[in-house]
């Protein structure tokens, strides 16, 4: 019989998840002096373009049809449930950052450039077995399982979501990392072809990569997701493969990934580059450091637009803050 221990991090039913438009990155690049007025209209442009693409669109939730699908849903590991609503699926699917797509957060309109088959995984660096894998062999090797994470973006705003994947250190288990590894380089596809803002943003640090230590990468809460809500990730949220380190801010859930590598030295990351004093490497979520532009005190739900109080480590506290205890 299942025994449901209450967690620090559950939260009462009432609390849930919204969707407006908050405090948005695109007005950093603005401020950081990194988008003129020229190419601004060249990619309010493409965007228009993208609009246009977008409206042959169904709606905001396209469930990607592979090779894997019958594999979803996955059953839900019980230890990772939260006491409150989810997301509205709509709301989630509607509100996102994939900067690749658009710098707005309607980027379920402009990512049907994102191609998800054949894709393909190079897990590399300093492992004794690398391997590329196929997406739809790593996928049927790994324990699918579903658990309910809540989701803090650095901009404060807050969702609770259902994710599908894998603990990530069953694919750093199958890699054996040597001793020298101490950080987990991860890296999203590079396509001009796909990503309009590749294409014309080129002062940014493409590809879009992320790095965690590897206490972090092995930490029982670090997951790799496949699905979302039960099935595939649809495009907007990193299919085919995305991280979720739910007790960090949200851009370090780097999605779409292409390249896993084990390296000896902090890695260099794109928030981290284009911006290092307002996007930490480290970052996790924390009520009591406020952002350079904003107050990190308070998350709002992106779907009932409630406010509620940041927790520390965003309420996972019991699994990770012994690992950065100096
Ligand atoms: N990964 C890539 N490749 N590109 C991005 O722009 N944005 C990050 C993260 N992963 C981003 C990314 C940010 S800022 C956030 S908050 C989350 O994805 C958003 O995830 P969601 O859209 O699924 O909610």
């Amino acid at each position: 019989m299942f025994i449901k221990r209450k967690k620090t991090w559950h939260i009462p039913e009432s609390q849930a998840t919204p969707e407006e438009t908050f405090l948005n990155r695109r007005r950093f690049l603005k401020d950081a002096g990194m988008y003129g007025i020229t190419a601004g209209a060249v990619l309010s442009g493409v965007n228009l373009f993208g609009l246009f693409e977008g409206r042959k669109k169904t709606g905001p939730v396209e469930i990607p049809k592979t090779p894997t699908s019958y594999l979803y849903p996955a059953s839900r590991n019980p230890r990772f449930i939260l006491d409150r609503p989810l997301t509205d699926e709509n709301a989630a699917a509607r509100y996102n950052n994939f900067y690749e797509f658009s710098t707005d957060k309607n980027v379920w309109m402009y990512s049907d450039s994102l191609i998800l088959r054949p894709w393909q995984i190079e897990v590399t660096g300093l492992v004794e077995r690398p391997r590329v894998y196929d997406i739809d062999t790593l996928v049927k090797e790994m324990p699918l399982e579903e658990r309910l994470y809540r989701f803090r973006c650095v901009e404060a705003w807050a969702m609770a979501v259902p994710w599908t994947g894998f603990p990530m250190v069953e694919l750093v288990k199958k890699v054996r990392p040597l001793s020298s590894a101490k950080y987990v380089l991860m890296r999203t596809f590079l396509n001009k072809g796909w990503s309009t803002e590749q294409r014309l943003k080129f002062w940014l640090p493409w590809p879009y990569q992320e790095g965690l230590t590897m206490e972090e990468a092995t930490n029982e809460l670090t997951f790799l997701a496949t699905g979302i809500y039960g099935h595939e990730l649809p495009k907007q949220h990193g299919a085919p493969l995305r991280l979720v380190v739910p007790w960090k801010y949200g851009f370090k859930s780097i999605k779409s990934i292409v390249r896993i590598e084990f390296v000896a030295g902090q890695p260099k990351t794109f928030w981290n580059t284009v911006g290092p004093d307002e996007y930490a490497f480290e970052s996790n979520v924390n009520p009591l450091v406020p952002h350079p532009r904003w107050s990190q005190a308070t998350e709002k739900m992106i779907d009932t637009k409630e406010v509620r109080p940041t927790l520390p480590y965003n309420g996972y506290g019991e699994y990770v803050a012994g690992m950065y205890v100096k």
